[in-house]
């Protein structure tokens, strides 16, 4: 537990978050990964609450009763026939366990897998910064950072390196997110195709972290669309499509993790949180939820993306020599300073003296065999605060980062 007590970059990340919504709020917080307040979708879960009031019982069985430790089983059955209904995913409810949010859900995927000596395998870096510190054991995590690709004028992908990416007998599973935090990278279908086949070969698991993905909330411009078969394991929140207050998440997995990951939770939580199964359940039983998710929030992040782009290109202009990732998917910028004279946490540091809060791109690069620099160079920028915030934002970056390269 040692290795958990101590700072890291998303208690960091979590503190500037919590602070800037709280007590700092003229901070422009260009941050973390919070949702953006879309009304169409805060007037669902309004409306949800309400049916939930005037249910008699509902909020009251919500409220008062333990659920099994790993989910509720109306939900489990209702999200188990969701999936194959709505995608034809080969499931049942045993495939289903409910855990307090993605993160925890990672947490206890990484270390019961990598149990006794194991490492866990990240085959795209960067990823995300909530894994770094996931490790109870040092050494566990083993990232290949990705081959960068130009793609366009200021614009570059990251791709596997399948040539570095080495599969033995001491890997206990390979996980990413997808689309990628910070990157907004989406994996090719080839290269989906790719990491099964090897994960397959290893008899290990593939982790596909769908946070901002696939089924919901679908924040995927590349239209890839990952069907769930045995041997993967898919991690699907709450979160993103507005509801991170909740804490809720759903692994889909074979049976033997789907037990492994109730008992394990039966020992850290006794039990969920009841709330966001409550508030889902009816939604997975008609189509209002891939609905809000193709319909309302995937056109939403698009709009403020291609806003968050415009002002950045026009601010940066031909200034200094920059790219972003291509927008792939989910809620983020991930800006490359080709020339930048001082690493990104001290840049992150004199923009959060100027009231603009970004991530410093180190944190999303861990388990490397040897120092890659060129994170060192990024910034992952949210653009999920109302457009004025956004804007001035940037700007204020843009003169801090002409001023450092
Ligand atoms: C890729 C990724 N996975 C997991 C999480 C954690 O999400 P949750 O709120 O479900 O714990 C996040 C949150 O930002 C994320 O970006």
């Amino acid at each position: 537990m040692q290795t958990l007590s101590g700072p890291s970059g998303i208690q960091e990340l979590m503190d500037d978050l919590g602070e800037a919504m709280t007590i700092y709020p003229d901070m422009r917080m260009l941050g973390g990964g919070q949702p953006a307040a879309i009304p169409e979708v805060q007037a669902l879960w309004r409306d949800r609450m309400r049916e939930m009031l005037d249910d008699g019982t509902a909020l009251d069985r919500a409220l008062l009763n333990y659920d099994p430790p790993g989910g509720n089983p109306h939900f489990k059955e209702a999200f188990a026939q969701f999936l194959h209904r709505e995608y034809a995913w080969p499931v049942t409810a045993e495939n289903i366990a409910v855990i307090s949010g993605s993160q925890t859900a990672m947490f206890f995927l990484f270390n019961y897998l990598a149990d006794g000596g194991k490492k866990i395998l990240f085959p795209l870096l960067p990823d995300y910064i909530g894994y770094a510190n996931q490790n109870l054991r040092p050494g566990m995590f083993h990232g290949v950072p990705g081959v960068i690709e130009e793609t366009g004028p200021h614009e570059f992908k990251y791709r596997v390196d399948f040539d570095r990416l080495k599969i033995d007998d001491s890997t206990a599973a390979m996980a990413l997110s997808c689309p990628t935090n910070p990157t907004g990278n989406v994996i090719t279908a080839d290269e989906f195709d790719r990491l099964k086949q090897l994960a397959h070969s290893h008899g290990t698991p593939l982790i596909l972290d769908c946070a901002y993905g696939y089924p919901f909330p679908n924040v995927v411009y590349t239209g890839f669309e990952p069907k769930w078969e045995p041997g993967l394991i898919f991690s699907i929140s709450l979160s993103k499509i507005g509801l991170p207050g909740l804490r809720t998440s759903i692994v889909v997995a074979d049976p033997r993790i789907v037990t492994a990951l109730r008992n394990i939770n039966a020992i850290v939580s006794l039990a969920n949180g009841n709330l966001g199964q409550s508030i889902l359940l009816p939604l997975l039983q008609d189509d209002r939820l891939m609905r809000v998710g193709r319909e309302v929030v995937r056109p939403f992040y698009r709009q403020r993306s291609d806003f968050a782009v415009s002002v950045l290109a026009q601010s940066l202009g031909e200034s200094i020599p920059w790219a972003l990732h291509r927008r792939d998917g989910a809620f983020f910028l991930w800006l490359w300073l080709k020339n930048l004279r001082i690493p990104a946490k001290e840049l992150y540091q004199r923009l959060k003296q100027r009231k603009v809060l970004v991530i410093p791109g180190h944190y999303f690069s861990f388990g490397v065999e040897e120092p890659w620099q060129q994170p060192a160079q990024c910034l992952r920028i949210t653009f999920s605060q109302p457009e004025a915030i956004v804007q001035e934002g940037l700007e204020i970056l843009a003169e801090e980062a002409r001023a450092t390269g």
